[in-house]
């Protein structure tokens, strides 16, 4: 059997002593399946990965150690099963099943659903960094059905947050959006996301001072601390204001939101 070098997860605890990368079986590719090969080139790190191996979600996925580690991708296909439309050299980017995560290795295995082919205009680096944060992206602003007047996504040059920010005009057709970021990501944020309406700096402004209590239609809590982000909902409920949290409630407070 083929081995190759994997970040694993030998138990839960600290990142530190959890987390070795070690000598690993090659995972072989059944050419009857519906499965690809992926020779990984980059693998990002969402923080469900540390919460994972922390073993904070461990109700939610029970591990049986030693576990692979990371679900975000790219790389070019090795092997590639039948019907599945990629071809070996195919330059590729996805996500793991959260059933069998483990991109932070040589190699990949992966149901062909789970992959793209990457964009010419963006390096391995930046593709792997796509999958997780802007399926999240997408489902938080799918499961809203009200109003599109404002969007309020705070934390705009986030993972998840600069996904959200991005489609919530153009894909979801938001007519407005607001997001508030650290003094450093204000001049890069503009840059970055010209079409954002009004850019909050929370370091040195309460947003609350700027947006209006009951004005926003949808907001994405970027810091599992929904309550310290209600206020901006509208309180009509026939426009179907919507809250997505984004995390388990961390019983953090932003500083700059705090509880009335
Ligand atoms: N990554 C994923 O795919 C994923 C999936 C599901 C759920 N989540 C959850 O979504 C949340 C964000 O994840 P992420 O990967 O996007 O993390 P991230 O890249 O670290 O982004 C979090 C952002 O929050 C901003 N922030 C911190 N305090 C703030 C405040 N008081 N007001 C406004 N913004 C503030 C930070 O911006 P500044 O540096 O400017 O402070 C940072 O950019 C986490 O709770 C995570 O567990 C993430």
């Amino acid at each position: 059997m083929e081995s190759m070098r994997a970040l694993i997860l030998t138990k839960y605890g600290k990142l530190e002593e959890a987390l070795t990368v070690m000598s690993t079986p090659k995972p072989t590719l059944d050419e009857s399946s519906a499965n690809v090969l992926v020779r990984v080139k980059a693998a990002a790190i969402n923080p469900l990965d540390a919460k994972i191996a922390e073993g904070a979600l461990n109700i939610l996925f029970s591990e049986k150690f030693p576990a692979g580690v990371g679900l975000d991708l790219s790389g070019i296909v090795e092997k590639a099963g039948k019907d599945t439309g990629f071809n070996p050299g195919d330059e590729v980017f996805g996500i793991m099943p959260m059933t069998a995560r483990g991109s932070m290795a040589e190699y990949a295995l992966l149901p062909a659903s789970m992959l793209a082919i990457k964009p010419h205009t963006l390096s391995f680096a930046e593709s792997s960094a796509l999958g997780v944060v802007g399926v999240t992206a997408l489902q938080a602003l799918a499961h809203h059905k009200g109003a599109k007047e404002v969007a309020f996504i705070p934390g705009g040059l986030g993972g998840v947050g600069s996904m959200a920010l991005q489609l919530a005009k153009h894909q979801f057709g938001f007519a407005r959006t607001i997001t508030s970021v650290s003094t450093a990501k204000v001049a890069i944020l503009k840059e970055k996301i010209p079409d954002v309406d009004i850019v909050v700096d929370y370091k040195k402004v309460d947003p609350a001072t700027v947006i209006p209590a009951g004005s926003v239609d949808f907001v994405l809590d970027p810091l599992g601390t929904p309550y310290a982000w209600a206020k901006y909902l509208r309180t009509d409920a026939t426009k179907k204001p919507t809250m997505v949290p984004s995390s388990l409630p961390s019983h953090r407070r932003p500083s700059s939101a705090p509880l009335a």
